[in-house]
């Protein structure tokens, strides 16, 4: 059997797919749990959704916090990347706190969007939109 070239060590390459085959099982049966509870409630996984942009705003502040409290140095003094810089259109003097800064805003805009469309959740289902 021949093994692709960046398989030169046959367990580890083994290890590898095993992990790469566990975790794409794992996306589908998370996908097709959540489809199938979307069909039986779409208001259970709007709140699901929620919970997550929630749980994420929650991260970027302790992420926040702590980069101000002095517990992230490195990333204190590390600029924005110039991906981050572009989509978000930061200043070229931007740092790493300006991108958790916007990355948090834009989460926590997530779960407002996901919060209204939960509240009309009903309207939507009974125009069959
Ligand atoms: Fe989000």
């Amino acid at each position: 059997m021949d093994f692709p070239d960046f398989c030169f060590n046959r367990s580890r390459c083994f290890f590898q797919v095993r992990i790469y085959f566990n975790s794409l099982l794992q996306i589908n049966l998370f996908f097709s749990a959540f489809f199938i509870t979307y069909l039986i409630s779409p208001k259970i996984c709007h709140r699901f959704v929620g919970f997550l942009e929630e749980e994420a705003v929650i991260t970027y502040t302790r992420c926040i916090e702590d980069l101000d409290a002095g517990y992230l140095p490195v990333w204190a003094k590390t600029p924005a990347p110039q991906i981050a810089k572009n989509y978000w259109k930061l200043p070229d003097d931007a740092m790493m706190k300006d991108v958790l800064l916007v990355v948090r805003a834009d989460e926590a805009t997530h779960r407002q969007y996901v919060k209204k469309i939960n509240d009309f959740s009903d309207v939507i289902l009974l125009f069959g939109i």
